[in-house]
């Protein structure tokens, strides 16, 4: 009960939502029945992270522990199983589609065989001001990323998809625009479609691929536009996604390594509708994958004028050229296939991040390093629930 009193006194969230009071009083007073029926029953009233302890609640059944938080306690899935902890732990890795992993150059993947890949549609249309002419320039823009779902409301993208900035040509000079709202956009967040299930981007809109409004873009809050160091954002959806055999959740790399994978010269993964030739001005219509080796980041030296971090970053390419993600290939994941409790799955162990042109020999690509960021994807995707 001191615990109760310590909420709401010091809780101006509890003020905000004063419903809440009420009714934790009510799920004290019918314990011990069935309080998982009943916070079911109350979904609609009260946000998820709502103010019982983890001796009260009764976390999903794949769940292993429960941490108490200050005002929230949170379920953590078993590992190999990704979700809120509560009403979902669902398997990760799961296919219907066998990948066709004798891939010789980036090849078109077989339709729905990477169910957790995700396509990322940065739309931006607004007015922006070129102080040095004294003019308004309208612009209209969109982007494309990939993205990799980790859990049903949950994906894993790079930071640098999440725009903060736009440029823009006007009269042959270059320029850059903050991201506003507008009467277009009204929100940052609706500027964002994420589309799952989708193999060839022009049957985007139709089934089986399904298109998602976003709750919450975050990206790293130490991401370094220079360096490109922390590279990492997420995207929470409005509401879940729908798990199908088209629409999976990826594996994560194990909580408890944060260096993963440990070894150099293996295989992975990369898949993404960018383009296939450095310089094209539009993508791949259909899903693309390629077989890439991991390095050790000596291999990347050339890559780029700024140090790396290879503690937080994965240098993974093809020596001899030919094979690499490019642009429009950001925040794709790239797979390593490995054991996830005593089965085989597909994890993600990096986030495509940026390369020097694509594919040229000697210059692999430069990939973010997810291990690194288990806690933070961990306390970060809980944050907007
Ligand atoms: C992580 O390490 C702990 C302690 O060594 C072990 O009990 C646990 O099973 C490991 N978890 C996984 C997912 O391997
Ligand atoms: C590079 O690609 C070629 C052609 O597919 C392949 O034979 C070779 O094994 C690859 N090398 C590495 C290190 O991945």
């Amino acid at each position: 009960m001191m615990w109760l009193m310590h909420q709401s006194s010091n809780s101006p969230k509890l003020l905000l939502v004063g419903p809440n009071f009420f009714v934790i009083l009510v799920i004290l007073f019918l314990l011990p029945f069935q309080i998982h029926h009943l916070t079911h029953t109350l979904e609609y009233l009260m946000p998820l992270d709502f103010f019982l302890p983890c001796k009260l609640l009764k976390c999903h059944q794949k769940a292993i522990k429960c941490i108490n938080h200050p005002f929230r306690p949170e379920c953590i899935c078993d590992y190999g199983y990704q979700g809120d902890g509560y009403w979902f732990c669902d398997e990760c890795g799961l296919t219907s589609q066998t990948q066709n992993l004798r891939i010789v150059g980036g090849v078109e993947a077989v339709p729905n065989s990477w169910p957790s890949a995700a396509l990322v549609v940065f739309s931006y249309k607004n007015l922006a001001y070129i102080s040095s002419l004294g003019v308004y320039v309208s612009i209209d823009q969109a982007y494309s990323c990939g993205a990799v779902l980790i859990d049903r409301n949950t994906l894993l993208t790079a930071a640098h998809c999440i725009q903060e900035s736009v440029r823009f040509t006007y009269n042959g000079n270059s320029y850059v625009t903050e991201v506003t709202t507008s009467s277009n956009y009204p929100t940052i967040e609706s500027m964002y479609k994420v589309y799952l299930g989708v193999h060839d981007r022009t049957r985007m809109n139709q089934p089986p691929a399904v298109q998602l409004s976003v709750k919450k873009v975050y990206r790293h809050e130490s991401y370094d536009e220079t360096s490109k160091l922390n590279d990492i954002g997420i995207i929470k959806l409005s509401k879940e996604a729908e798990l199908n055999q088209y629409i999976q959740i990826s594996c994560l790399p194990n909580p408890n390594t944060s260096f993963y994978p440990s070894e150099v010269n293996i295989k992975s993964f990369a898949i993404g509708w960018g383009t296939l030739n450095y310089g094209d001005l539009t993508g791949s219509d259909v899903l693309q994958n390629v077989d890439l080796t991991i390095y050790d980041g000596s291999r990347c030296k050339d890559v780029s004028i700024y140090d790396n971090d290879w503690n937080s970053q994965i240098c993974a390419g093809n020596y001899s050229g030919g094979k690499d993600t490019c642009q429009g290939d950001s925040g794709g994941s790239l797979f390593v296939l490995d054991k996830v409790n005593q089965k085989y799955r597909f994890i993600t162990a990096g986030i495509v991040s940026y390369g020097q042109e694509c594919a040229k020999p000697g210059l692999p690509g430069i990939y973010t390093r997810v291990s690194y960021y288990g806690e933070w994807i961990q306390s970060n995707k809980w944050k907007y629930n």
